[in-house]
């Protein structure tokens, strides 16, 4: 895939869509080593300070199911060469109980674009997600190459778009942690405390507490 590198914009995934917009040939992926408007899921920042790895992948429009365990798998198979991550459903990427990266997709009318953020060389985080978030510098004190791993995750998203979705989701149940008590809480506010059985290909949650959609949960806390 062609690949566009710049140094700052607001979002990738805003300027993937401009690019798709201007006719630029998909599939594609723009990475940038600062965002001034980093999106996260349900609206919230991504904050995107210089250090991480900000990048957009525009494939060919694919199902969000698949989009989102392509983006998961990709980011957990390229973080593990460095240290242990889990994946917690459907698309972040713990350390611990800490954020290292984190998957937003969106699609277009034609095309599907997986927005991967990777927190890489970052030395501190704001007040507001010093508890939640870590990089690879923090967890080993070592700094890391941002093309080294733009080079692998490239590699990982161009092996994983080109198998059917079921086996992209034989890759993704081995990797997603289900073990535990849980917090779910949901896009309208409620929260449930259970423990998850399994998740099948559809991403439904089978839960001690009933069956719920990926589309529902905003996000899984772990109890202690
Ligand atoms: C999440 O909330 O976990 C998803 C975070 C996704 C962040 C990435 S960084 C590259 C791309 N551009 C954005 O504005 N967001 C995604």
């Amino acid at each position: 895939m062609d690949k566009y590198y710049i140094k700052i914009c607001d979002s990738t995934n805003d300027t993937a869509k401009f690019f798709i917009d201007s006719g630029v040939k998909i599939p594609f992926v723009v990475i940038s080593e600062e965002q001034t408007k980093g999106r996260g899921q349900q609206g919230r920042k991504w904050i995107s300070q210089k250090g991480g790895l900000y990048s957009s992948f525009v494939l060919e429009k694919i199902d969000s199911k698949k989009a989102l365990t392509v983006g998961a798998v990709a980011s957990y198979r390229t973080l593990v060469k460095f240290l242990p991550v889990k994946v917690r459903f459907p698309n972040d990427l713990l350390v611990g109980r800490k954020k290292i990266a984190g998957v937003l997709v969106e699609q277009t009318s034609g095309a599907t674009i997986i927005g991967i953020g990777i927190n890489v060389n970052q030395q501190e985080f704001p007040e507001v997600i010093k508890e939640v978030a870590t990089s690879l510098f923090l967890e080993t004190g070592l700094l890391y190459s941002l093309q080294e791993i733009a080079d692998i995750l490239i590699n990982e998203i161009e092996r994983l778009q080109n198998l059917d979705y079921e086996r992209v989701f034989q890759e993704y149940y081995k990797l997603v942690s289900l073990r535990g008590r849980c917090f779910l809480h949901f896009k309208d506010g409620r929260e449930v405390v259970c423990e998850i059985k399994d998740i099948d290909k559809d991403l439904n949650l089978s839960t001690t507490a009933g069956n719920f959609n990926f589309g529902e949960v905003v996000w899984i806390e772990w109890v202690q």
